[in-house]
């Protein structure tokens, strides 16, 4: 049942693209971008005025991608909140705030916790989720299901695909809704959410570079992963991936923050991984690397294809496809998937099932 992969993992992984297709099918029609399931109509969505996206673990990285895209494209204020603090304080709702919940397999305790409470404190709540019928489907006034089918690694890999694309038609859906992006832009953006799913296999059809950078740095005790704006949350996604399954230390920081603290602890051989792929803060980014190297870090960079300049600042460079910065979580978080196991392999972990780990948290 692992279709010849050695891992469930690495099956995921690859099942990607379906996951990316399976999700945006249906979603547009006649220039109109819908989400039938939402429930809500075009007025109600146009008075939403704060969002909050509450979630645990990978799903709440995939939040940290929702933030950027929906003030991004949307201009509506929006908080990401673990969702074992959000349900311990007294957060500010109103009639007109959207509580998006975000969970895979849907009865993680804690976002089911908060959804209730969201709801008794009077806010409607999107549930994403992938499991149909699950509690936070159930229990949430519209549900939005990631298309990713059953996910058995413990390490979440298609199903945080899954819920990155589902946010980020959310995020279309209410910039329509609010008429920040006109027809025309929706469908091209459409066009190029879709175009990722093949750019997703360009990164699977040749790994020998990833696997490279992973044996280079498989010894190490510690890393750090680097990367802005939308970099930094796949950098934050990218760290938990590699600590979970490989248990070789793994923290992210936005790039920016690396002075303020974490370049202490870089000397000679100390992994850094970078997302440097083509932003407004490309080259922000790579002071950041300059920065580091000069202090011995051995780099690992994604960058886009064609960016030979990199190659100056890093020891090793993986390169992916070019995309609009927006869709850059959905190829970026690939090769740190792929990076992330290829260590875990190296260090002989089992990576389908970490230590102390279950795939299902429904307790708190
Ligand atoms: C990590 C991972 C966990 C889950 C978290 C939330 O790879 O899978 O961090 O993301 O336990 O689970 P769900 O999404 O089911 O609520």
């Amino acid at each position: 049942e692992k279709g010849g992969y050695p891992d469930f993992m690495l099956k995921e992984i690859h099942e990607q693209p379906r996951v990316v297709r399976d999700t945006l099918a249906g979603r547009m029609a006649g220039g109109m971008l819908t989400i039938d399931e939402l429930d809500l109509s075009h007025d109600e969505l146009n008075l939403i005025d704060r969002i909050y996206v509450i979630a645990c673990g990978t799903s709440y990285h995939a939040g940290l991608v929702a933030k950027q895209l929906i003030e991004g494209w949307a201009r509506i204020p929006t908080e990401v909140e673990v969702a074992s603090e959000f349900r311990y304080r007294n957060p500010i709702i109103t009639p007109t705030t959207l509580v998006v919940a975000v969970s895979q397999s849907g009865e993680t305790a804690d976002t089911l916790a908060a959804i209730r409470d969201a709801r008794v404190r009077g806010a409607k709540v999107f549930g994403i989720t992938n499991v149909v019928g699950s509690p936070v489907a159930r229990e949430s006034d519209g549900v939005i299901y990631t298309k990713a089918n059953k996910e058995i690694a413990v390490a979440s890999t298609k199903s945080f695909l899954g819920q990155v694309v589902s946010l980020t038609l959310l995020a279309m859906l209410l910039a329509q809704s609010k008429g920040k992006l006109t027809t025309s832009q929706i469908k091209l953006l459409f066009k190029e959410l879709a175009d990722t799913a093949e750019q997703i296999e360009t990164i699977l059809s040749d790994t020998a570079a990833i696997d490279k950078a992973a044996l280079a740095c498989k010894d190490a005790c510690s890393s750090l992963f680097i990367g802005r704006g939308l970099g930094a949350a796949i950098c934050a996604e990218g760290a938990l991936k590699l600590k979970e399954i490989s248990y070789l230390h793994a923290e992210s920081y936005p790039a920016g923050e690396m002075k303020h603290g974490p370049i202490a602890l870089i000397d000679d051989g100390f992994p850094v991984v970078a997302v440097a792929t083509q932003s407004p803060t490309y080259e922000k980014t790579i002071s950041n690397l300059q920065e580091s190297r000069a202090r011995g870090a051995l780099i690992v960079a994604i960058a886009t294809e064609g960016d030979t300049e990199i190659e100056k600042h890093a020891d090793y460079v993986i390169y992916i496809p070019k995309v609009r910065d927006c869709f850059s979580p959905i190829t970026a978080s690939v090769p740190l998937q792929l990076f992330a196991r290829a260590i875990a392999v190296a260090r002989g972990c089992d990576v389908d099932q970490p230590r102390n780990l279950a795939k299902s948290v429904t307790v708190e």
